[in-house]
């Protein structure tokens, strides 16, 4: 299926991650597809990251922003297009699973709801001129943790719950740009911060067993690939009619009947 990506400037926010992460292999599967990644992270990982595709051939760009501060988020668009001149997808990916919960204080909620929702509107808003030219796409990164809870993270859950809200009131209101808004849906996906996260547990082989064993296809969690295929899929053309979803790429782990699973 040609996804007709080719040549599309496309912005992916937390695009540095480290190998293996999900912004860094949306951005990969993006080059793939022969279009064009602008990587937005306040690591300088982006810079060699950006240097290793050109040396592939490739054409990419990579801008270092905070994005916790309006001036990062309204850069990082004015960079990009001030180089490529257009803008031709979002996909807003970066969210740290902080852990503040109860524990937390006021400054750190809002901290949070900064490093996880905030900038989904700050970004958004600053690219919207340009993808209202280019009736580009729009891809929000959501978390079961927004309908399902997960304990001690009240900033995060918050924060993911904002964007599928975001998500649903985008597509409704950029319709009539013909921009398409979605949300992915990730549950259980195997990146660096996921090894890193159940690090914290006494025993993380056993952690990582229990949860396996509960997902529903196939007992393993989805792979970061995966999760991009699909991303990549409802940025092009051939999702024409898809907007407003909230797409669960997580082997039925949200949704399939526990009891028989
Ligand atoms: N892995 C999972 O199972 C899972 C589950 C649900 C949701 N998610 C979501 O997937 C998305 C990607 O997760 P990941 O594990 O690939 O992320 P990651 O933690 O590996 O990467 C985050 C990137 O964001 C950058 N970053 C951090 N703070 C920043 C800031 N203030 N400004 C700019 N850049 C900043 C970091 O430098 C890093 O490169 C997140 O939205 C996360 O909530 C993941």
């Amino acid at each position: 299926m040609d996804l007709n990506l080719k040549d599309k400037v496309i912005m992916v926010t937390g695009g540095a991650g480290l190998p293996g992460s999900i912004g860094e292999t949306i951005v990969r599967h993006i080059v793939a597809e022969g279009a064009i990644p602008v990587i937005v992270d306040k690591h300088t990982r982006g810079k060699k990251l950006e240097q290793e595709l050109w040396d592939e051939g490739h054409n990419a760009l990579f801008v270092e922003a905070d994005l916790t501060t309006p001036k990062g988020c309204r850069n990082a668009v004015e960079q990009a297009t001030g180089h490529y001149g257009r803008l031709e997808g979002l996909v807003n990916n970066l969210g740290v699973n902080d852990g503040v919960g109860f524990d937390g204080s006021y400054d750190d909620f809002v901290n949070s709801l900064k490093l996880n929702l905030v900038h989904f509107f700050a970004v958004t808003k600053a690219a919207l001129p340009y993808l209202r030219k280019s009736s580009g796409p729009i891809i929000n990164i959501a978390s079961k943790v927004a309908l399902t809870g997960q304990g001690k993270t009240s900033g995060y859950a918050a924060a993911k719950g904002g964007v599928l809200a975001l998500t649903r009131e985008w597509a409704l209101e950029l319709r009539e740009d013909d921009i398409r808004v979605n949300a992915i849906v990730i549950a259980e996906s195997w990146t660096p911060g996921y090894e890193s996260w159940l690090k914290k547990f006494d025993d993380p082989e056993a952690k990582k067993n229990e949860i396996v064993s509960k997902i529903p296809l196939q007992k393993r969690m989805t792979t970061p690939d995966e999760l991009a295929d699909t991303i990549l899929f409802l940025l092009s053309e051939r999702a024409s009619h898809t907007t407003g979803q909230f797409v669960h790429v997580d082997g039925g782990y949200r949704h399939l009947d526990r009891a028989i699973t």
